[in-house]
C-alpha cells in the first residue's frame, strides 16, 4: 500500500467538507493522513470538528497581520514545516497570493461551487439563479496566482429546478462536493491522477476535460 498521503487543510467556516475528508479517512476510502486544520478564523466551526478527531489545529487571524504578504509569510512557514503532499482548501475565505503559491506550486487544491470556468469569486449561488441558469456545479481545481483559476481536476453539474432558492443550492453543492473531494484525494494518493510540470495526467493521459467521478 502507498504511504498516505499528507494534508494540510485550510478552513474558515463551517469544515463540512473538511468532515468529509475525515469521515473518508476514518472509514478507510482515503488512505490520507491531515496534519493540520489551520483556520484564519478561531471561531471556525471546523476547529471543533478537528478536535474532536484529534487533529492539530492552528488558528492564524488575518487580522494580526498588517497586510496580506505577513500573513501569507507566517503561514507559508508554518505549512513548510509540516510540509504535507498537499494544501487543501475547503471553504478558506481568503486570498492567497503569488509568493505563497509559488512556494507550494502543484501542491494547493481548492473546491468551488460553480462549473469553472463560469462563476468565479463569491456568492455563486445567488448570481447563477439571478441569470436564471438551468445548470450549476462544483469544481476541484489546482491553485494558481489568479482567483479561482488554474486546471479543473473535476466537475459535477446538477440542475437548478423551479422554485430553488440559495439553500436549496448549497445543499446540492454540498452533496456532491463531500463525494468529490475524498475521491479526488484518493486519485491523488493512489498515484491514479498526477501533477507533473504543473500538467494534470489521469492514468498517464493528459486530462483533457475535467474528470466526471460520480454518477
Ligand atoms: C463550499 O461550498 C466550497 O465550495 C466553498 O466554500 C464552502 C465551504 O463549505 N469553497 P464548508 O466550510 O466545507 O462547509
Amino acid at each position: 500500500m502507498n504511504k498516505p498521503l499528507t494534508l494540510a487543510v485550510l478552513i474558515s467556516g463551517n469544515g463540512s467538507n473538511l468532515q468529509a475528508i475525515i469521515d473518508a479517512i476514518e472509514n478507510g476510502e482515503l488512505h490520507a493522513e491531515i496534519k493540520a486544520v489551520i483556520s484564519n478564523n478561531r471561531e471556525a466551526y471546523g476547529l471543533v470538528r478537528a478536535s474532536k478527531h484529534g487533529l492539530h489545529t492552528w488558528v492564524i487571524d488575518h487580522r494580526d497581520y498588517s497586510g496580506r504578504e505577513q500573513f501569507d509569510h507566517v503561514l507559508q512557514h508554518y505549512i513548510e514545516q509540516i510540509n504535507p503532499d498537499f494544501i487543501v482548501l475547503a471553504g478558506f475565505m481568503r486570498i492567497l497570493g503569488s509568493a505563497f503559491i509559488r512556494a507550494f506550486e502543484h501542491r494547493i487544491l481548492n473546491i468551488h461551487p460553480s462549473l469553472l470556468p463560469d462563476y468565479k469569486g463569491l456568492n455563486t449561488h445567488r448570481r447563477v439563479l439571478d441569470n436564471g441558469e438551468s445548470e450549476h456545479g462544483v469544481s476541484i481545481h489546482l491553485v494558481t496566482a489568479e482567483l479561482d483559476d488554474g486546471p479543473v481536476i473535476a466537475q459535477e453539474r446538477y440542475l437548478i429546478e423551479p422554485g430553488d432558492d440559495v439553500t436549496d443550492l448549497e445543499r446540492k453543492g454540498h452533496a456532491i462536493e463531500h463525494r468529490m473531494y475524498p475521491q479526488v484525494l484518493s486519485l491523488l494518493c493512489d498515484n491514479r491522477l498526477t501533477v507533473e510540470g504543473g500538467r494534470l495526467l489521469y492514468e498517464k493521459t493528459p486530462l483533457e476535460q475535467p474528470l466526471r467521478l460520480l454518477n
